[in-house]
């Protein structure tokens, strides 16, 4: 069935997404699925050929594209060219709803839905933690932040996006936050991961099967976050076990074993010099916690 932008109601307002990236499309895909009338605008307008076929209305303008959505969603490379976007709609933004899916820096983000306030459109932004092919996921998150009333309007279509979205703050630079934030533990994680990879296959050991021996050690690892979330909250690092002066000879075995290996020892060195710093610095009996104190230095 083809659907148009003027057969919006309550249940299924009419969608307009502007971008047709690997994201945008995938988000288009979702909509349309989802029963909404689907405008699509691309800077290369061929990459709405499918979409078109499969019902979406195609606007030759970010203007009419605007136009024609109750809600619009912006998926593009940088939050400058999405408010470029936005900002090249003139007066059709205003009364309306948008939802900024780019990514960028939390100063970014707000200055684009500082912007789009005084447009008058009401303004929220999502934090897609997934890749396209999961959009749509029940598991798939996205965080928000920014419009309450924008989030409650359209929870509807919304879900359609990631069955794990969730309103986490008003302000709008918050969900690029709490993104960078899931990011920054997984790469540090994952090179911990790859540098002990490196270190069990020069020794031959298949890198699953440690997986398989080692699985209990390795999930306490994420039992251990929250008592270190709360000792980050509070400020408070005392404790009675486990304390910095402990993890110093096991990183200093580390570091040797992978030099003795020809493996570069340079990620566990920095982190036995963080250690090294704190201990020195009196923090010696204090726990892991404490090393936060040196990333809020810098
Ligand atoms: N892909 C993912 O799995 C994924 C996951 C989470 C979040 N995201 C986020 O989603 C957003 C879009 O990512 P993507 O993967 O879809 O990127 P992409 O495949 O590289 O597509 C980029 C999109 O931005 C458009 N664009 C770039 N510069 C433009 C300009 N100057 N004027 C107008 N349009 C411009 C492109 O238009 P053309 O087609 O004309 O080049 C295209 O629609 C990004 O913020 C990304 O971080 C993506």
């Amino acid at each position: 069935m083809t659907t148009t932008a003027s057969a919006q109601t309550d249940a299924q307002p009419a969608v307009t997404v502007l971008g047709l990236g690997e994201m945008g499309f995938a988000l288009a895909s979702a909509f349309l699925d989802g029963g909404h009338p689907t405008t699509v605008w691309n800077r290369t307008p061929e990459k709405a050929d499918a979409l078109v076929a499969r019902g979406a209305q195609r606007a030759t303008t970010v203007r009419d594209a605007v136009a024609a959505g109750s809600l619009v969603v912006v998926s593009v490379k940088g939050n400058a060219t999405a408010r470029a976007l936005l900002e090249s709609s003139g007066d059709a933004l205003a009364g309306r709803a948008v939802l900024n899916l780019t990514d960028g820096t939390s100063a970014e983000v707000r200055a684009v839905a500082d912007w789009a306030g005084r447009q008058g459109a009401q303004y929220l932004h999502g934090q897609i933690m997934t890749i396209a092919p999961a959009v749509g996921g029940a598991e798939s998150v996205v965080f928000y932040g920014g419009s309450d009333a924008v989030y409650d309007r359209f929870q509807p279509t919304l879900r359609l996006i990631g069955g794990r979205g969730a309103l986490i703050a008003a302000d709008a630079g918050i969900p690029a936050l709490y993104g960078m934030a899931v990011h920054d533990t997984m790469w540090g994680a994952l090179n911990g991961f790859l540098h002990a990879a490196a270190l069990l296959s020069s020794e031959g050991i298949e890198v699953k099967r440690f997986l398989d021996d080692a699985a209990p050690s390795l999930s306490a690892l994420l039992a251990f976050l929250p008592m270190t979330a709360d000792e980050v909250d509070r400020g408070a690092y005392a404790t009675e076990y486990g304390a910095l002066q402990h993890h110093r000879p096991s990183l200093e075995d580390l570091v040797r074993e992978s030099e003795a290996r020809n493996i570069d020892a340079a990620f566990p060195g920095y982190t036995l010099g963080l250690v090294n710093k704190a201990v020195e610095e009196g923090h010696a009996k204090d726990s892991y916690a404490r090393l936060v104190e040196h990333f809020r230095k810098r």
